[in-house]
């Protein structure tokens, strides 16, 4: 009997250790497993050993990154990495620090104090292994290989083949190559459908203006737009519309099963899918397949210092990556970061005079074809360029000035969105303090090459709005007639009043009275109509109410300080906002009523559309031509005109997240910054002429 009862043992004894066997070979590991960060920490590699899960020690030895990379590549090339929700932490951690697999949180990091550093979470249930899967996706599953949490879904500069992005997801860049804190770069699958890179703010996250859109949304039928972002097991990375259309990224992918493939946003910023031979071939190394966007250094927005560091310089290397300098007479601010901000190797200061004039304290670098455009403070007219840089010599304020035509503009420093543009015809002149360094600067050269581009986009501009707008014939042939080529730009900033808003705050109750329940629907978007509604504001009796309640992730402080800058914001050509509400679950916008008009026709995608939604409804009011007409300002002068028509343009572009913000709006309507030439408003209309 108890010999019996031992081979029972025996075998039972031995099955255990097939299954933990079998449990080693198929990449698993169960709870308790652990790794400690040293310099011999053997990692969790998948069956088929090509990934691997565990600490990749850093440039500074004594630092090590969770992480998953590809084991059988020299260069084992990190795909995720463990990174911690406060956007300023180093997610590298010191040497002793471990990995535990553990059954209520997953994967938990900890220092060597044991300090919780960072752990997977965002499930219930009870961990009961972590699989190292050979798609390179790292899978916490429970006893009936449910799978709690996958690294897949939380993913972080790096997608890989079998990998899916659904609507709300980000990938987000790292600092710089060697550095895997959080970078300034962003790629997000919006809600709308549309894919889309932005910049941001950090450590705060605010996106800022996209800089490559896919333009998978459509505003007439949600059924068109984007709905997953795939990197397919063929190595194909396209958007899947929602009426199972694809949008294709990869044209041609080399086969999965000779080619290793992954899509990283770099930390320049730039969205790369690469391939890299499986079989030793003599230079092995990582391909582009293909990049987006086409020249990160075109990027403008308001906000940030665009593709490269403030004052810094812009030019586009041969593989689409950006290539930021400085200009002479500047400095990397850390010398670490060639794609940072320059700083000025001698200040100029209003404190500098004294006997001296200021010719013989400062001098200008002359920087050819180099434009930062936006963000001018003065625009002289009919200057010659020895004009320009005397107005800007003796102005102690100036830090720079651009010269272009006859068109001079001041600038302060820091300069932003600097770039070196071949079809820029014109010159920065940087001022900078004699005597510190040797002047004498050739300057930035590059050979002239004229981009057919341009023109042949603008020629594009001027049939589409002949053809659009047919009533309209006349006067967008006068507007494009001449000065679509000189630089469009203005004098003054505007000044950032706080002005207290004047908006009022309705309760949702008062809004659903005045809209007697939402009943007369004025017009309908994505996510929700807009309803005529009678009301005492102090303005008008009646009042459109734009419904926002699909736009609840976002954050209440972010809805309320939107609102307020359209509350400030006061123009002939646009709508006016007379108040909001902002009441649990609701978010609504209050609008005065133009009874000639109708706000039909609204898409909302997000805060920012809020914003830029708004910006259309005002030119959805009327025709273009009666705007233009009842603008007499606009009618008696070429240029005024000129820019409200592009303005126009931008406002009533189909894809929502191509339409400027609220605030760009009215500085472009006023003239404070320039008028970029708008795209094809209707990229999915068969007419397209882009
Ligand atoms: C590994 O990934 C493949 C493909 O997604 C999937 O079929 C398989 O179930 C995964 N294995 C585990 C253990 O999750
Ligand atoms: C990485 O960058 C972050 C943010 O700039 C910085 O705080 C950190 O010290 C850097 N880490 C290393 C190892 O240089
Ligand atoms: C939207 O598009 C789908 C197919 O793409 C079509 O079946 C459907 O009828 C369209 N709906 C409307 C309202 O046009
Ligand atoms: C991946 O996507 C490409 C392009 O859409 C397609 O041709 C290919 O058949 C897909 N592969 C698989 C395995 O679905
Ligand atoms: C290897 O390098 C040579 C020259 O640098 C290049 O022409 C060739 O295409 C490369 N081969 C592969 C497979 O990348
Ligand atoms: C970057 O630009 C500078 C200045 O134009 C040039 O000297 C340098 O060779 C460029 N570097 C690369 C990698 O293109
Ligand atoms: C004025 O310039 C002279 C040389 O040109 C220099 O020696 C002197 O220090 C300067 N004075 C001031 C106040 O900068």
């Amino acid at each position: 009997m108890a010999s019996a009862i031992f081979t029972l043992m025996f075998l039972a004894t031995m099955v255990l250790l097939q299954l933990m066997a079998v449990a080693q070979t198929d990449g698993s590991k169960p709870v308790g497993a652990s790794i400690t960060a040293n310099d011999d920490a053997p990692p969790w590699l998948s069956s088929s050993g090509e990934f691997a899960f565990g600490f990749r020690q850093m440039e500074n030895k004594d630092y090590f990154l969770l992480s998953i990379w590809y084991e059988k590549i020299p260069e084992k090339t990190v795909v995720w990495y463990a990174m911690g929700e406060d956007p300023t932490d180093d997610p590298a951690v010191s040497r002793g620090s471990k990995v535990e697999l553990t059954a209520d949180s997953g994967l938990v990091l900890t220092d060597p104090l044991g300090n919780r550093i960072w752990s997977s979470d965002g499930f219930q249930s009870t961990v009961s292994s972590g699989v190292m899967n050979d798609t390179g996706n790292f899978v916490l599953q429970d006893r009936n290989s449910v799978r709690l949490w996958e690294s897949f879904t939380h993913p972080t500069d790096t997608l890989l083949p079998t990998q899916i992005m659904e609507a709300g997801g980000i990938v987000s860049s790292r600092r710089t190559e060697t550095n895997f804190s959080l970078g300034r770069f962003q790629l997000r699958f919006l809600y709308d459908g549309n894919l889309v890179l932005n910049s941001m703010n950090l450590p705060t996250k605010f996106a800022y203006d996209a800089y490559y859109i896919s333009g998978t949304y459509d505003a007439s039928n949600s059924s068109n737009s984007g709905y997953q972002l795939i990197f397919n097991e063929s190595g194909y990375m396209y958007i899947l519309r929602r009426n199972g259309l694809r949008e294709d990224l990869t044209k041609t992918a080399l086969p999965t099963t000779d080619f290793y493939h992954r899509a990283t946003l770099n930390f320049d910023g730039v969205f790369t899918q690469y391939s890299y031979p499986k079989t030793s071939s003599s230079n092995r190394s990582w391909s582009p397949v293909w990049s987006e966007p086409e020249n990160i250094c075109k990027f403008n927005s308001i906000w940030g210092s665009g593709a490269c560091g403030y004052n810094s310089i812009c030019s586009l290397s041969v593989d689409r990556r950006p290539n930021c300098t400085c200009p002479q007479e500047f400095s990397l601010l850390d010398q670490n970061d060639k794609h940072g901000s320059c700083i000025p190797k001698s200040e100029i200061s209003c404190k500098d005079t004294g006997q001296n004039s200021s010719e013989e304290l400062y001098d200008f670098v002359e920087l050819r074809y180099v434009d930062y455009p936006l963000g001018d403070a003065e625009r002289l007219e009919n200057q010659n360029d020895e004009q320009c840089r005397k107005a800007c010599l003796n102005d102690c304020l100036c830090g720079a000035v651009i010269f272009s035509g006859k068109d001079c503009w001041k600038k302060k420093l820091p300069l932003s969105n600097g770039r070196l543009d071949s079809g820029f015809n014109g010159n920065t002149f940087i001022k900078f303090k004699k005597g510190y360094l040797p002047p004498g600067n050739p300057g930035i050269q590059i050979p002239e090459t004229k981009t057919g581009r341009d023109i042949k986009f603008i020629t594009g501009i001027v049939l589409l709005v002949s053809s659009v707008f047919v009533n309209f014939i006349l006067i967008s042939t006068f507007c494009f007639r001449s000065s679509f080529i000189h630089r469009n730009k203005v004098a003054n900033v505007r000044g950032e009043n706080n002005v207290q808003s004047n908006l009022r705050s309705f309760t949702y109750k008062e809004l659903t009275e005045a809209t007697e329940g939402f009943k007369d629907e004025l017009g309908r978007g994505a996510f929700g109509g807009v309803y005529k509604g009678t009301i005492k504001t102090g303005f008008t009796d009646f009042i459109a109410v734009k419904k926002l309640d699909g736009v609840v992730e976002h954050g209440e402080k972010e809805f309320k300080t939107e609102v307020n800058v359209i509350g400030q914001t006061h123009h002939k050509n646009l709508v006016r906002l007379l108040g909001f509400c902002d009441e649990g679950q609701h978010r609504l916008l209050v609008y005065e009523f133009l009874s000639n008009g109708s706000l039909a026709d609204l898409e909302i995608s997000g805060t920012r559309a809020i914003l830029t939604d708004w910006a259309c409804d005002c030119y959805r009011y009327g025709t273009l031509e009666a705007l233009i007409q009842n603008d007499t300002e606009a009618m008696n002068d070429e240029s005024t005109l000129e820019r409200v028509l592009k303005v126009a343009i931008w406002c009533i572009q189909e894809v929502p997240s191509l339409r400027p913000t609220m605030r760009k709006v009215t500085q472009m309507l006023e003239g404070v910054v320039e008028v970029p030439a708008p795209p094809n408003p209707f990229p999915f209309n068969e007419n397209s002429y882009s």
